[in-house]
């Protein structure tokens, strides 16, 4: 979502330029930057795509420093009025804003009893004008941010500029916010990535915190006083903008046998392994998995997976409705949350919760700096490296990855069963990507289709629901999944010969059942895309439309297997129709609004 940036050094409104295209991935849409410059806080704001932001720029002699800002509209509309920077009345404070200023109604009402006026929608604004109202009395700037930040409630990254200062202010809470210093020029970022091709290490602000910096100071604060932080080494992965692919999605679908070997690596280090071995985890009798999308049909494989090896209940939840549904929890509960990200507003406010209920967290992240992976009693890094595309990809197939190991480590630990790493080295090596022609053959077929089922039983149904919802987010076809076996309860009512069903078939113990019910909407005319890891008879498959065949694995790791084809499929089918598979529309990478 919201995305900020902040910069001190030559050539400002370029590199805030060049690092908002950076953070165009997490969805926006408005883009704005000011830039401290002949004397004074020059203010650029557009609706829509950074190009726009670009063509209201004017040159400026001098710029020294400067903030931008990528806007995901929640308060107010998505036009330039409501696009960040916002400013106070008295022109003398400019902010940027990631995050959700809970109290902004109140806050608004009593400043407009005293006489101020606001001109957008925003929550932001009120930030702005609070920096001025404290002004009035106090004299220290970065006594003003601390009441300001003192007065308002919820999430908040703030970069902040002054007129009679030279330097970039910054606070936050709950909302990202790191900065990296090289030389005498500064980077405040929300997203690490915009290191890249800048430093090697960065600082990251901690919630409660502000700060001031300019080329010569960089200085952290807490209610306590100044803090003094150590660095943290940036770890960019395969990140590369100048990259040979056409899409981010694509390189990163094509980069899954490598997150696989990078998972073999780490987890066959005995200190790794140990971060859950040694973990005090007695009395555990349940696990309840949270996550939101992708992450989420992650769980669902996974609390199969677990039940299966652990034999206690294991179920997985949507963190939006977890969240709500005052679920039962204690301490004899281990609750998983998976989240690519790591800051995906309703898995952490389900953390928050099952901490607040006793419960031993585990989070499941890739981004291994995030608030969930800081904040979760164990966090489990699942190695997959930057992944960019709104579309989730090698980060499913890292999670589900992760999570059979991590069932295996369980299991060493509750029953005894040693741990090893064969069948994760199994599915290394056995990993393609499949018959491309083919599958460019199916998305030449459904680019002209807006409506299709995906049918499956077991952890086949878990692969449909992912597959489902890569064809959806990327190529907007209305794709609906049902378990196999609901066919004759209702949706069978919705297919003709114009409908096309994937049925997911590599579940042995229900294989001849999931046939059956191709065969059934095969005879209500529906053209049956036949998904299996299995030799079949031709005469099985002789009347369906398509049958693509994978390896079979042979255990639960199949289901990575399964998905790779349906990702490769969705971005064919994407590219074909005209889109731009790395940003879906109305979508952002990281959901961190509620
Ligand atoms: C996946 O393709 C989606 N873009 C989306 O469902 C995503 O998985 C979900 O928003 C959760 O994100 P997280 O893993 O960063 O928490």
């Amino acid at each position: 979502m919201c995305g900020i940036v902040g910069y001190v050094g030559k050539d400002t409104e370029r590199v805030l330029i060049e690092k908002l295209k950076q953070l165009e991935y997490r969805g926006y849409d408005s883009a704005g930057i000011a830039v401290k410059a002949e004397q004074k806080i020059n203010v650029f704001k557009a609706k829509g795509e950074i190009k726009n932001l670009e063509k209201t720029i004017v040159p400026l002699k001098d710029a020294q420093f400067g903030i931008g800002h990528t806007r995901w509209a929640t308060h107010g509309k998505p036009d330039e009025i409501n696009a960040h920077p916002h400013v106070s009345s008295d022109d003398k404070w400019v902010i940027v804003h990631n995050g959700i200023i809970e109290n902004y109604l109140e806050i608004k009402d009593e400043l407009t009893k005293k006489g101020m006026s606001f001109y957008s929608e925003t929550d932001t604004e009120t930030v702005a004008k609070l920096l001025e109202f404290h002004s009035r009395k106090v004299e220290d700037k970065m006594e003003i941010i601390s009441e300001t930040c003192d007065t308002i409630k919820g999430s908040y990254a703030l970069a902040i500029l002054n007129k009679e200062t030279n330097g970039i202010y910054f606070a936050k809470n709950k909302s990202p916010l790191f900065i990296a210093k090289k030389g005498e020029n500064v980077m405040i970022a929300s997203d690490v990535i915009c290191f890249y091709g800048f430093a090697d290490e960065y600082y990251s602000v901690e919630d409660g915190e502000i700060g001031y910096t300019d080329a010569n100071t960089l200085v952290f604060k807490n209610k306590f006083g100044e803090v003094v932080k150590n660095p943290i080494k940036c770890d960019f992965g395969n990140y590369n903008n100048a990259n040979t692919y056409k899409h981010f999605m694509i390189k990163e679908i094509y980069e899954t046998k490598n997150a696989i070997k990078n998972i073999i690596e780490y987890y066959s280090q005995e200190e790794n392994r140990n971060k859950i071995l040694l973990r005090k985890l007695d009395g555990i009798k349940r696990i309840k998995i949270v996550g939101c999308g992708t992450a989420y049909h992650a769980g669902l494989m996974g609390s199969k997976i677990f039940e299966e090896k652990l034999g206690i209940e294991c179920t997985a939840y949507v963190a939006s409705e977890f969240r709500y549904q005052d679920p039962k929890i204690g301490d004899d509960t281990l609750v998983i949350l998976i989240s690519q990200s790591g800051e995906t507003a309703d898995t952490l406010a389900a953390h928050e919760i099952s901490k607040q209920k006793g419960a031993v967290t585990l989070a499941l992240v890739n981004v291994e700096y995030s608030a969930l992976a800081k904040s979760a009693d164990i966090s489990v890094p699942i190695k997959a490296g930057v992944e960019v595309a709104v579309a989730s990809t090698k980060a499913y197939s890292s999670q589900l990855t992760v999570l059979y190991i991590l069932a295996g480590l369980l299991r060493e630990k509750f029953i005894g069963d040693k741990f090893n790493m064969a069948d994760v080295e199994k599915l290394y090596n056995e990993f393609d990507y499949g018959n491309i022609n083919n599958f460019k053959l199916l998305a030449d077929v459904f680019q002209y289709n807006d409506k299709m089922f995906m049918i499956g039983r077991g952890a086949d149904y878990c692969t449909a629901q992912e597959a489902s919802l890569k064809i959806k987010e990327t190529s907007y076809i209305n794709s609906d999944t049902y378990y196999a076996g609901e066919l004759k309860h209702g949706f069978l009512a919705l297919i003709d010969e114009k409908t096309y069903v994937v049925v997911f078939a590599t579940e042995k113990n229900v294989l001849s059942k999931t046939l059956c019910n191709a065969e059934e909407a095969k005879a209500r005319g529906a053209k049956i895309i036949l998904f299996t890891c299995f030799d079949l008879e031709p005469s099985l498959t002789e009347n369906f439309y398509f049958v693509i065949k994978v390896k079979e694995l042979g255990n639960a790791l199949q289901a990575v297997l399964n998905i790779v084809p349906w990702q490769i499929i969705a971005y064919y089918t994407s590219v074909n129709k005209g889109y731009n598979p790395d940003k879906p529309r109305n979508l952002a990478k990281s959901v961190t609004v509620e």
